[in-house]
């Protein structure tokens, strides 16, 4: 009648999969504990770590399972626990986390339900909330782990890849306040057939190294001359980490999702650390406070 659940960081966009594209830090995470409760109905009970709204309506994981809740009839309800432990405004999928738990712990104790792609459905409604979009690519890669793409969004088409095994991500956190929804304000609605024609022999590039471990091509496809150029001016010395990180092995880099926090993809953890100093060695001469991890990809 309880569940306690480790709920995933996750890197969005991934440079050249702007809305489509995620992956799972397995390794960075909240935790939530969600119990039965003999009310009807969705509370969140206990918030820790975060400054964050009690009230269902207004809360991501409330909104979520409110969500999943809304079809199915049943006389019990939920009290929800979160202990947050990702950062607000990160950009490594704070928001999509809570959202994400909140209806995977909750499938869980109604014996599941739903299946985890249904699931995303319900969590994009908790991250609507927060970013004033549906989009899938933190919720998704946060409940199906890996790699995930999403095909479509009209109807919701999730592929799950699984990570070559010796991809590593590097992420910094520069804490500084960037919000997701000014960060898709400062976005052109419409692009160029050039743009597009290099985003997307990009994207298939990736997807194809990723599902053939083919880190050379990987390499070349990480880039995204779309989204980047225009939010790249916000992030305090991004060109810097990027020009050091590519200089130093990194097999790309990138914003992670709207930004503040940078994100690399690294062959083995040798790099991954080295690229870690580096971004240790940027944001040190700096007065941001920053953090840093490291993660596998699962
Ligand atoms: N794809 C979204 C964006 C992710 O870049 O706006 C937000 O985390």
């Amino acid at each position: 009648n309880k569940i306690k659940l480790f709920c995933p960081a996750t890197v969005a966009n991934i440079c050249c999969g702007f809305d489509v594209l995620g992956l799972c830090l397995s390794t960075i995470g909240d935790e939530m504990i969600i119990h039965k409760s003999s009310k009807k109905g969705i509370r969140i009970t206990k918030i820790t770590g975060a400054d964050l709204p009690f009230e269902t309506e207004k809360n991501v994981a409330g909104v979520a399972a409110l969500a999943l809740l809304k079809d199915l009839d049943i006389d019990f309800g939920f009290d929800i626990e979160i202990h947050k432990k990702i950062k607000a405004g990160s950009g490594i999928g704070s928001s999509a986390a809570s959202a994400a738990g909140a209806v995977f712990g909750i499938n869980e104790l109604l014996g599941q339900p739903y299946s985890r792609k249904e699931l995303v459905e319900f969590a994009m409604k908790g991250e609507a909330l927060a970013s004033g979009s549906e989009h899938a690519d933190n919720v998704a890669p946060a409940l199906l782990g890996g790699f995930t793409l999403v095909r479509g969004y009209n109807p919701l088409d999730v592929i799950r890849i699984e990570s070559p095994a010796e991809l590593y991500v590097t992420v910094v956190h520069p804490q500084i306040e960037l919000k997701t929804s000014e960060m898709r304000a400062v976005l052109k609605p419409e692009i160029t057939l050039k743009s597009a024609i290099t985003q997307w022999g990009n994207l298939g590039g990736l997807i194809a190294g990723l599902y053939t471990e083919d880190y050379e091509l990987i390499k070349r496809s990480l880039h995204d001359e779309i989204v980047e150029p225009l939010r790249s001016p916000f992030i305090p010395n991004f060109d810097l980490v990027k020009n050091s990180a590519l200089k130093n092995n990194a097999l790309g880099c990138g914003i992670s999702g709207s930004g503040p926090s940078i994100f690399t993809l690294n062959k083995g953890i040798k790099i991954a650390n080295n690229i870690a100093v580096i971004m240790k060695d940027i944001y040190s001469k700096t007065n941001i406070p920053f953090e840093i991890h490291i993660s596998k990809i699962d």
